[in-house]
């Protein structure tokens, strides 16, 4: 089918929620991907912070051909071996002592806040049940998380949201000081905010985080749905700052694009989920089980989040000496392959620009270009994103 048709038919039979760009892409490989008219793009998005190891990853591709021959699906009213081994490998690379499995980071989060309130009543008291997230942050479009969500354009429409949830501005301890109190079951965090501008915060803030949860009880909910599994350099983002939290959200590149969420939190913070409290019908099925297996040995064995922490410095170097040349760039910052450059105009002609080039770039609001490459990338790659997005910007201009 030719790609006008494509389009017509998508404008036609789909939802409009998405502001998708005039493209349908076909096939992809390592860093590239291409489009139903034979284009070939740089993929600088890896789908929205997803495809840790590029497309068609032959470990993930061999997995996945695997798990699908031998056991697709079974319910969780049984055990199967690559859920319990994916388990206990995330347990001995993290703070973590038990693991849940859903199907998204929304889903996720869901659960995050579930156990947290749970977890409050039962251990604490019985009126604890208020959350405090952060301004800017994104955790997700189901109920409970949009309103974890400190963006309204993200709850415009569907109030009334959960009550009980806060927010105070990001990497502002006193504010978070001043909101936390007996009634605090969770603080919720990303350790570096991602859609909402890519935000690093001081590095004292997620310790102050940690002291001020100890103190008053509140449990510490850590997003790392788009910072985990390697993207900042280290597997996880929270061990930047030298501290552990007591849940940790993660989902995105956990299985390099197949569907996942999983929850990861202490023993006694667990122990509140007992038989028949929570579930799910698709989470942690053999088949995303094993794909995210062959994802996450793959991640640790091949030192990716190394890897990442270099590219990540060549970028940010990169971008920073465009910046001197190129004055729409007002600041440059992230983390490892989680990078923004904050411009003083709209990104999105810069977005459309960088494609028709033949790279794909993604946005962070309004106006910040968000890099998230599949964290293989190599230097030669880097380079040429680098002389795309300056020959972009000079053309577009201020
Ligand atoms: C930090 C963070 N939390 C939660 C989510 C929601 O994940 P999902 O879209 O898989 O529901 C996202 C998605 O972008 C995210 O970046």
């Amino acid at each position: 089918m030719d790609t006008k048709t494509l389009l017509e038919w998508s404008a036609k039979y789909l939802t409009g929620n998405y502001g998708r760009a005039p493209i349908c892409l076909v096939r992809g490989d390592g860093m590239r991907v291409w489009d139903s008219d034979g284009h070939e793009y740089l993929d600088f998005g890896a789908g929205l912070a997803v495809t840790a190891l590029g497309h068609c990853h032959p470990q993930i591709t061999g997995a996945i051909r695997e798990a699908a021959a031998t056991l697709l699906h079974v319910s969780n009213l049984y055990h199967t071996a690559p859920q319990v081994h994916l388990a206990k490998l995330l347990v001995e690379h993290s703070f973590a002592d038990k693991v849940f499995f859903c199907n998204s980071g929304a889903e996720a989060n869901e659960i995050a806040m579930k156990i947290a309130r749970k977890h409050a009543r039962e251990r604490l008291s019985s009126d604890r049940y208020e959350f405090i997230a952060t301004r800017n942050s994104f955790h997700g479009r189901t109920f409970a998380t949009v309103t974890a969500t400190g963006q309204e354009k993200y709850q415009h429409g569907f109030e009334p949201l959960l009550p009980g949830v806060k927010h105070v501005p990001y990497n502002d301890l006193r504010a978070m000081e001043r909101a936390i109190d007996s009634r605090t079951a969770a603080v919720m965090v990303e350790p570096i905010q991602g859609e909402g501008g890519v935000n690093v915060p001081d590095e004292d803030y997620l310790p102050g985080l940690r002291k001020l949860c100890d103190a008053t009880g509140a449990l510490l909910i850590v997003d790392e749905i788009q910072t985990g599994v390697g993207r900042t350099g280290r597997l996880w983002a929270y061990e930047h700052a030298g501290i552990e939290p007591d849940i940790m959200t993660v989902a995105k590149a956990l299985a390099n694009g197949v569907p996942i969420g999983a929850m990861l939190c202490k023993a006694d913070v667990a122990a509140v989920l007992t038989p028949g409290t929570h579930g799910t019908t698709f989470g942690g099925t053999p088949f995303v089980m094993s794909v995210a297996l062959a994802t996450l040995t793959t991640i640790l064995g091949d030192k990716i989040a190394d890897r990442a922490a270099a590219r990540g410095r060549q970028l940010m170097d990169g971008l920073r000496a465009l910046k001197t040349r190129v004055p729409q760039i007002k600041d440059v910052r992230g983390k490892g392959l989680l990078i923004g450059a904050e411009l003083t105009r709209p990104v999105a002609p810069i977005v459309d620009g960088c494609r028709e080039a033949g790279l794909l770039v993604l946005s962070a609001g309004e106006k910040v270009l968000r890099l998230a490459p599949p964290l293989i990338v190599e230097p030669a790659d880097c380079e040429r994103a680098l002389e795309i997005i300056g020959a972009v910007m000079t053309r577009v201009g201020a």
